[in-house]
Parts: C-alpha cells; sequence; structure tokens
C-alpha cells in the first residue's frame, strides 16, 4: 500500500521540529527528524577519530551506512550511548552542516530514511526531504521564518534550558549555516518546486499546525 508522506524543510531554527512532532502527533504519523541522522554521524566520526573533511569522505559515509542510531522511550542512542544532549549542542549542528555537505554521506544515509516510511503515514522533517528523499510526497511545506526571529527562539530555548547564550552570536551562526546549506553541490537547501511555503514569524504554533493539517485534509 501507498504510505503517505508529508515533508517539512526550511532553514535552521525555523520551527520544523516542534511544527512536525505536532502534526504528526494530530494525525497519527510517525517522524522523522533527519537532522538528527546528520547529527548522529557527525558525533561518530569525531568520536572515532576522524576530522570532518572531504578527505574522509569515503570512512565517514562508511560509518553512516550502518550508523547504529536508535529512537527509543524519547532519547536518541548511538550504539550503546545515549546522545540525545550531545546531538543537541550548537557545536554538533555546525558539525552535522559540514558532514551534511558531503555527498557520499547522504547517500549513504538515503535508504535510512526511506525506512521510517510506515502505515498509516510519516512526517518527514529535514532540509531536502521534499527535492530529494520524497520527491513524490503528496505535500511539501518550506517553513520560514526571519533570521531576527529564529535566532530569539533559539535564544530563548537555551536559556530555558540554563545555557548561556547571546542572541547576536547565535543569529551569525544560524545564518553561516543556512549559508553553507543553501550553497553546497548536493541536495541545496531550497523549496522544492511545488512546495507550500509557510512564514511562521506572526504564527503560533497552533495556527502554523492548523494550516499545514489543512493543506494535507485538501489533498486527501
Ligand atoms: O535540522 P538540524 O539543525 O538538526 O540539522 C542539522 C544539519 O544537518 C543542518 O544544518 C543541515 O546541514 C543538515 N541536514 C541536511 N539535510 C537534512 C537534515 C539536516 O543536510 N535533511
Amino acid at each position: 500500500r501507498h504510505i503517505p508522506v508529508l515533508c517539512i524543510d526550511g532553514p535552521t531554527a525555523s520551527g520544523k521540529g516542534t511544527l512536525a512532532a505536532a502534526v504528526a502527533e494530530r494525525l497519527g504519523y510517525g517522524l522523522l527528524d533527519s537532522g538528527v541522522l546528520y547529527r548522529a554521524t557527525a558525533l561518530a566520526a569525531t568520536r572515532a577519530g576522524l576530522a570532518i573533511s572531504p578527505g574522509n569522505e569515503g570512512a565517514i559515509a562508511d560509518l553512516a551506512r550502518t550508523l547504529p542510531v536508535r529512537f527509543e522511550g524519547g532519547s536518541i542512542w548511538l550504539g550503546d550511548s545515549d546522545v540525545s544532549e550531545a546531538i543537541r549542542t550548537e557545536e554538533a549542528g555546525m558539525n552535522a552542516s559540514s558532514v551534511s555537505a558531503l555527498p557520499a554521506v547522504r547517500q549513504a544515509l538515503v535508504a535510512l530514511q526511506h525506512g521510517f516510511q510506515r502505515l498509516p503515514g510519516l512526517v518527514a522533517d529535514g532540509r531536502d526531504m521534499g527535492t530529494v528523499i520524497f520527491p513524490a510526497a503528496p505535500l511539501k511545506v518550506y517553513l520560514t521564518a526571519s533570521a531576527a526571529c529564529r535566532a530569539e527562539r533559539r535564544y530563548k530555548q537555551l536559556i530555558s534550558k540554563g545555557i548561556s547564550a547571546n542572541i547576536d552570536d547565535l543569529r551569525a551562526d544560524l545564518e553561516a549555516r543556512d549559508a553553507r546549506d543553501q550553497s553546497r553541490a548536493v541536495a541545496p537547501l531550497k523549496p522544492a518546486q511545488d512546495a507550500l511555503v509557510l512564514d511562521n514569524s506572526l504564527l503560533t504554533i497552533d495556527e502554523a499546525v492548523s494550516q499545514v493539517i489543512a493543506w494535507w485534509q485538501e489533498r486527501q
């Protein structure tokens, strides 16, 4: 049977993760947070003593192809190690962005991502869900928000976890990461031709969820 996939792509800290989780919950669908796979690959490389550079592309792709990543009880595991926190640091995000620019690594993660398709459906969140991984998906949402707004959200998130942060540094970091994601040769971040763009700078989470659910229902 055909498994419906709803893609949500967009830049760093646009709120994709929160939106994708809420939409998946409302629809009773599974969730693929593809950024986790790049973050875990970068961490696996670092832990294996491999610098994240084109010279190690083949070796890192080998790690990615057999990545021992598991989602269990709200935690993310890499082998025997709970990496739920380690993969969420700003540094881990930057390393994920570097690793994700290596074409062999992207290729190595394709089958793993396709394996997330289960009935009754999947919500997939990332940068290339609609353009590369699930090109036949019936709904592709490209979620954006202004850089100022994204930096402020990231700032509040960190502060609420007791982590100190500087909003100007955060904004510079996320703009650097977006520039790299948009300019890479393979699967650059950009809206799919048939994507619907949603700017959530001025929307509450509930409003964004309602919009996406309405679009999804129009397509059933
Ligand atoms: O979404 P998240 O911030 O967790 O992703 C971390 C990094 O992984 C992104 O900056 C991007 O470079 C990369 N990524 C990607 N393709 C995806 C998901 C994430 O290149 N589908």
